[in-house]
C-alpha cells in the first residue's frame, strides 16, 4: 500500500476489510457474530476487530457488542472507494486504481504525478477537499471539505494533440448530461469548459496533457462539481455567480453516485467518439448551450476578439463572426457573453 500526498491513500485492493465491509454491507441494521465473520475470513477475532476499527476510522458508522458482533449502521457520505467502486459501472474508468484523499493540494496535480511515473489509462485520483484546486487560466477552484465532487480521470488516448480541444467539449457533455440524468437539472455547456445551471457555475473540466513528440502521451480530466454546498460557503466575490445542486434543489445528494454515473456517461461518449467520430459530440453540445446567436467578448493569447457567436465547428473551435475581420475560429479563450 502507497502512502502519497498529504493525507493520501490507495485502498482499492481485495483485502480482508472490502469483504468483511461487504458482508456487513448486506446485512445492514443487522447483527453479524465476530465468530462467524472470522471463520469466513479466516482470520481471528482481535484481526476481525482490528479491520473494524479501520471501517470505522474511515467514517462507516459501525456498533460492537461483546456476545453479539458487529452491525452497519450508516454508510458516511464520503467519496469512499469502495463505495465507488461497488456503483461503477463502467468498464474502464475508475477500475484500476483509486486514489483517495482526504485533503491534497489538487487532484489533477496528483492524477499528473501518477501519469508522468507510468499510471495506467483509466486511473482516478479523488479527494474530500483540495487547498489548491484550479480551474482553467490558473483560477482557484473553491473545494470545501466532504462537500463537492473533485477528481481527476488519467487518459492514455492515441490521439494527436489537436484533438484536446474536442476532449474538452466531450467532457463538458457528459458533465451537463450528469446532472440532467441523475437529477434532472436543466445543464448548460458554456465553451469551452464550464457547466452552468441558471446561468450560474456549478462545474467545470481542467484537461491538462503531456505530449511527445506529435501525441498525446497522458491527459489528466479533472471534474469539479459543487453539490452540496450551501450559498454561504462560497467566497463572496463568486456566490453571485456560482452555484451547487443543494442551492438548485435544497436536498443533498450523494455525490458517490454522481461520480459513478459522470464517469459511465464519459466513458460511452468517448467510446463512440473513437468509434464513430465527432458529429454526436458537436450535436449534443450544441442542444446543450446558448450561446449560439448571442455577442461575445473573447480574450485568447493571441488578444481580444468581440463578435457573435454563429457556430461550433467540426473540430470543437468557435465560430465568431463580427464585421471586421469577418469568421473568426478560436480554439479557447475566456469569453464573456455581452
Ligand atoms: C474550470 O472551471 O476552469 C475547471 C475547474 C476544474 C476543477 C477540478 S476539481 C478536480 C480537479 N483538480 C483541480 O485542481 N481542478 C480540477
Amino acid at each position: 500500500m502507497t502512502m502519497t500526498g498529504i493525507t493520501g491513500q490507495i485502498s482499492n485492493e481485495v483485502v480482508p476489510g472490502n469483504i468483511l465491509l461487504n458482508i456487513l454491507r448486506r446485512n445492514k441494521g443487522k447483527w453479524v457474530s465476530g465468530e462467524a465473520l472470522a471463520t469466513h475470513l479466516s482470520l481471528t477475532r482481535s484481526a476481525i476487530w482490528k479491520q473494524v476499527g479501520i471501517l470505522k476510522k474511515e467514517g462507516y458508522e459501525i456498533e460492537s457488542l461483546p456476545r453479539r458482533g458487529y452491525r452497519l449502521l450508516a454508510i458516511p457520505d464520503l467519496l469512499l472507494v469502495q463505495e465507488i467502486q461497488d456503483q461503477l459501472e463502467t468498464a474502464d474508468f475508475g477500475r484500476g486504481e483509486i486514489h483517495r484523499y482526504v485533503k491534497t493540494d489538487s487532484t489533477n496535480n496528483q492524477a499528473k504525478e501518477l501519469a508522468a511515473r507510468g499510471a495506467a489509462h483509466g486511473i482516478l485520483v479523488i479527494a474530500e477537499e483540495q487547498t489548491r484546486g484550479r480551474g482553467r487560466l490558473d483560477r482557484t477552484w473553491f473545494s470545501p471539505r466532504e462537500e463537492n465532487i473533485c477528481a481527476s480521470l488519467i487518459m492514455r488516448p492515441s490521439l494527436s494533440p489537436g484533438m484536446a480541444s474536442r476532449l474538452v467539449l466531450l467532457c463538458a457533455v457528459a458533465a451537463a448530461e450528469t446532472l440532467t440524468e441523475a437529477i434532472g437539472l436543466k445543464a448548460n455547456v458554456k465553451w469551452p469548459n464550464d457547466i452552468l445551471v441558471g446561468g450560474r457555475k456549478i462545474g467545470g473540466i481542467l484537461l491538462e496533457m503531456a505530449v511527445e513528440m506529435d501525441a498525446i502521451d497522458y491527459m489528466v480530466v479533472g471534474f469539479g462539481l459543487n453539490v452540496n454546498s450551501p450559498a454561504e460557503r462560497f467566497p463572496k466575490e463568486i456566490r453571485s455567480n456560482t452555484t451547487s445542486i443543494f442551492m438548485e434543489t435544497g436536498k443533498p445528494f450523494s455525490r458517490v453516485v454522481l461520480l459513478c454515473r459522470f464517469l459511465k456517461l464519459l466513458e460511452d461518449r468517448y467510446s463512440k467518439f473513437l468509434e464513430t467520430g465527432f458529429e454526436s459530440v458537436i450535436s449534443q453540445w450544441k442542444e446543450l448551450t446558448d450561446m449560439v446567436g448571442k455577442r461575445a467578448s473573447i480574450r485568447t493569447i493571441n488578444g481580444l476578439y468581440n463578435g457573435e457567436i454563429v457556430d461550433l465547428d467540426h473540430n470543437g473551435f468557435l465560430v465568431l463572426r463580427n464585421n471586421q475581420e469577418g469568421e473568426i475560429r478560436l480554439f479557447s479563450g475566456d469569453i464573456t457573453i455581452i
